[in-house]
């Protein structure tokens, strides 16, 4: 029988620095009181610093996990990151992390599913323990939102923020594990979450600087109807499969994008708000770290064995779930 890929370690960092919805109050036309209501985020972390990228908060949070769990370097066999905000456009920000942090010469590369990315990577690393091709696999989700936000435009700056999370991913022939997976894509939402330019399609021009296509783009409304709808139905339906009801889930791992997103998925799945994660609050939308970033937040009221639904929603559009034995 092949093994099944759990999660044995988890870390997270996010850098120091605290953007408030007060001091946004100061930037744009907001309140705390819309951003509170409208999206339950009070606070974000911001990376500042010349020259520091995701990689930068991406090799903090695996260097606190090889520690944690009591791994060398040499022993990890493939790194997968995902972001939507590499430092480069090539080399992969999951090279310069294996550089960083003493990983030598693994197979490592970049996941780009905008805020399902870590769903996807952790899909992605497990199909590699379950074959025994690999034994330690690390997955990352790691963004620096604040380098593609217009902190002009009220609509995006108020939503997200930075912050990287890995695990370390190793087979267990135990009753735990990653179960169940499941990823989406429909590529007819690309109009609605976008950065239009700095890619093959727009190359950097003075032009596509003077129309701010290097920033994110959001028709908010519409995302928000089409995440209402699949972050549900995804985790509805991963649950149907695996013949869970609501109250043999534990704990829901929402992407936080907003927390009456997250509400809508957890009324659908008969959970109750005490069995949500959720950290947007502090962190606000950290793209794909949000969900590791919620794991190691609340990694003291997990239980091995406990059942997770972890959720999804993103830019593509992309969505996915996945459901996991917590194994610690
Ligand atoms: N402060 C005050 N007013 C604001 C702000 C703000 N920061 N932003 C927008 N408004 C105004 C709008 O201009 C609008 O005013 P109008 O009625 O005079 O035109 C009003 O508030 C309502 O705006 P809506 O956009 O309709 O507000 P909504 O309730 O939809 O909330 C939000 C906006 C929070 C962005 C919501 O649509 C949302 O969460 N969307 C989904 C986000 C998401 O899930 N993204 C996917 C993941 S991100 C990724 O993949 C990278």
């Amino acid at each position: 029988m092949n093994s099944k890929a759990a999660i044995t370690g988890v870390y997270g960092y996010v850098p120091d620095y605290i953007l408030t919805n007060a001091e946004l109050e100061k930037m744009v036309d907001t309140s705390d009181e819309w951003i509170t209501s409208r999206t339950g985020i009070k606070e974000r972390h911001i990376l500042k610093g010349e020259g520091l990228g995701t990689s930068h908060m991406a090799a903090k949070a695996v260097e606190g996990l090889l520690a944690k769990t009591g791994t060398e370097p040499a022993e990890i066999e493939l790194l997968i990151c995902a972001t939507t905000t590499p430092d480069y456009v090539f080399p992969s920000t999951a090279n310069l992390i294996c550089d960083m942090t003493g990983i030598r010469a693994v197979g490592s590369f970049d996941i780009q599913a905008a805020c399902s990315g870590f769903l996807y990577a952790l899909t992605i690393g497990s199909q590699f323990i379950e074959t025994g091709k690999y034994k330690k696999v690390v997955v990352v989700g790691a963004d620096k939102m604040s380098a593609i936000v217009d902190y002009t435009d009220r609509t995006t700056c108020v939503l997200f923020g930075d912050g990287a999370g890995a695990v370390l991913l190793e087979p267990t022939t135990e009753d735990n594990g990653i179960i169940d997976s499941i990823i989406r894509s429909d590529g007819s939402g690309q109009n609605h979450l976008v950065q239009k330019a700095g890619g093959s399609r727009y190359p950097p021009t003075h032009e596509t600087i003077d129309k701010r296509w290097h920033y994110v783009y959001q028709d908010g409304p519409s995302v928000f109807k089409f995440a209402v709808k699949n972050m549900a139905d995804v985790s509805a339906e991963i649950m149907e499969r695996n013949h869970l009801k609501g109250s043999d889930v534990a704990w829901l791992v929402p992407h936080q994008a907003n927390k009456r997103i997250i509400e809508a998925t957890a009324n659908r799945m008969g959970l109750g708000m005490d069995r949500v994660m959720l950290n947007i609050h502090k962190y606000g939308n950290t793209t794909a770290a949000t969900i590791p970033l919620c794991l190691f937040d609340y990694e003291s009221q997990l239980n091995k064995g406990d059942n997770l639904i972890l959720a999804a929603f993103g830019g593509g559009f992309t969505w996915g779930a996945i459901y996991l034995k917590w194994a610690i």
